[in-house]
């Protein structure tokens, strides 16, 4: 079991380049499988779902490496079409590989995919889209099978909601269905934009990515590219409010407002200063204002996956603040860590409500999830004393190596195993 030590009451200072984005890079590393030529996807970090990742490109009968300039991926001439169930349960992004196997081998067996405990977590656009292309769907228990005996055809299809996922799994059916596909109320995240531009630079026909409709002209065959994916918005929120939570000042040299404008205008009525460059620098001096009541949204809502991260900043805010998740019911599942530091936090349904306390202390706490456990570790960088946070590793499925980031940045921050590091 994984567990970080972390003295807290350091303020944070430096400057941090950002890797590829993880929800960028799982649906590339899917996506790869179309590809009839060689790709080579750029300084993606080892995290523990790309690492998965690679697992089960592997075990499809795909070629997939790390080398120092990247990961290459060589699509086989002969892949498996089932997914095992360790790997399949190990990440959500598992469902990324239906659309490319049924392209590949007209048929794909995968038992239902894992992820982050957030609530219940659906594939059911997934699903559908790929069934209005053609894919007859059929279950055995907790495993589904679909299978395209002939090419996929292209739809206009009118998303239920704006599902991140759904949009990229049906943006990789549509590059190479049998003719147009029209996707209605897509989500406009910048990693749906990423993967449309690599499927684009590997011969793709798609337009509008980015906005609610995608129009995509279905071609005969994809080739392979050299592609850096955009750089991690999420891992550039987790740092700025960790210096927000810690005091300080941190700079991301490749950090783009036009990613991150959800949680950077909320640093700065938070009172942080904010400053845009060729970078972005966010500093905090003084005491946090509360935000008053926030809600979460679809790009270019306040993400999700921000919402705990804001939430560790705002403990020791001078007053109340209110975080309702409007995409997950268990996005607040840190706030039983948040609490065990001293915090005075409530949680009702989807909402997390912040009374601002003066200071927190460190404690022993478990990480409940990926970005809840990032949440934990900025509260303990703002708190007096010593704080372990235990089942981090899932904090590795997101961040290579925060620990190592935080100690460039200042922080004592130390990662290691449980019996090593229990005191
Ligand atoms: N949903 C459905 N049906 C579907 C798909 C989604 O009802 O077929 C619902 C989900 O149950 C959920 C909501 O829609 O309540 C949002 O799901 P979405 O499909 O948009 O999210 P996702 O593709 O599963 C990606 C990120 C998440 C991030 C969300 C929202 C990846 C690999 N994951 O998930 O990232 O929270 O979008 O922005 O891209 C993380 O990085 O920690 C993480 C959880």
């Amino acid at each position: 079991m994984e567990l970080y030590r972390i003295e807290g009451g350091r303020p944070l200072g430096g400057s941090v380049v950002l890797p590829p984005a993880k929800n960028s890079v799982l649906p590339l590393l899917a996506a790869s499988l179309l590809c009839g030529g060689p790709v080579l996807l750029r300084n993606v970090p080892r995290t523990a779902d790309a690492e998965t990742s690679l697992a089960l490109l592997r075990v499809l009968g795909a070629g997939a490496e790390w080398t120092t300039e990247g990961v290459w991926v060589k699509s086989g001439e002969k892949l498996e079409n089932q997914l095992p169930q360790e790997l399949a349960s190990a990440m959500r992004s598992s469902v990324f590989y239906l659309a490319p196997l049924l392209h590949r081998t007209g048929r794909v067996t995968m038992p239902l995919p894992g992820g982050c405990r957030l609530g219940p977590r659906l594939i059911d656009i997934h699903l559908d889209g790929l069934s209005r292309m053609g894919a007859r769907l059929s279950w055995q228990q907790r495993t589904l099978t679909l299978a395209a005996p002939r090419r996929l055809c292209g739809v206009d299809y009118t998303l239920r909601m704006p599902s991140v996922g759904a949009t990229e799994s049906l943006m990789m059916a549509a590059a190479l269905a049998r003719g147009g596909t029209i996707l209605r109320g897509v989500a406009c995240e910048p990693e749906v934009a990423d993967l449309a531009a690599f499927l684009n630079a590997c011969g793709a026909d798609i337009h509008g990515a980015g906005t609610p409709t995608i129009r995509v002209r279905g071609v005969e065959e994809l080739g392979g590219t050299d592609f850096t994916p955009l750089p991690d918005r999420i891992i550039g929120a987790t740092l700025v409010c960790a210096a927000a939570a810690a005091g300080g000042r941190v700079r991301l040299e490749n950090g783009r407002m036009g990613d991150m404008r959800d949680s950077l205008t909320l640093l700065r009525r938070m009172g942080c200063a904010v400053f845009e460059d060729d970078g972005i620098t966010v500093e905090r001096d003084g005491i946090l204002r509360p935000v008053g009541m926030v809600s979460t949204g679809a790009w270019p809502g306040f993400a999700t996956d921000c919402a705990p991260l804001l939430a560790a900043a705002l403990l020791t805010a001078g007053g109340e603040s209110t975080i309702r998740d409007t995409l997950f019911e268990k996005r607040f599942a840190c706030a039983a860590g948040f609490a065990a530091m001293g915090a005075n936090v409530a949680v009702e349904g989807r909402q997390l409500t912040i009374r601002g306390v003066e200071k927190l202390r460190g404690a022993r706490v478990k990480a409940p999830d990926l970005r809840g456990g990032a949440a934990l570790i900025l509260a303990a960088l703002g708190a007096e004393g010593v704080t372990l946070v235990e089942d981090a590793g899932h904090i590795r499925r997101g961040y290579p190596s925060l620990e190592k980031v935080l100690c460039e940045l200042g922080a004592a921050a130390k990662k290691n195993e449980a019996a090593e590091g229990a005191e």
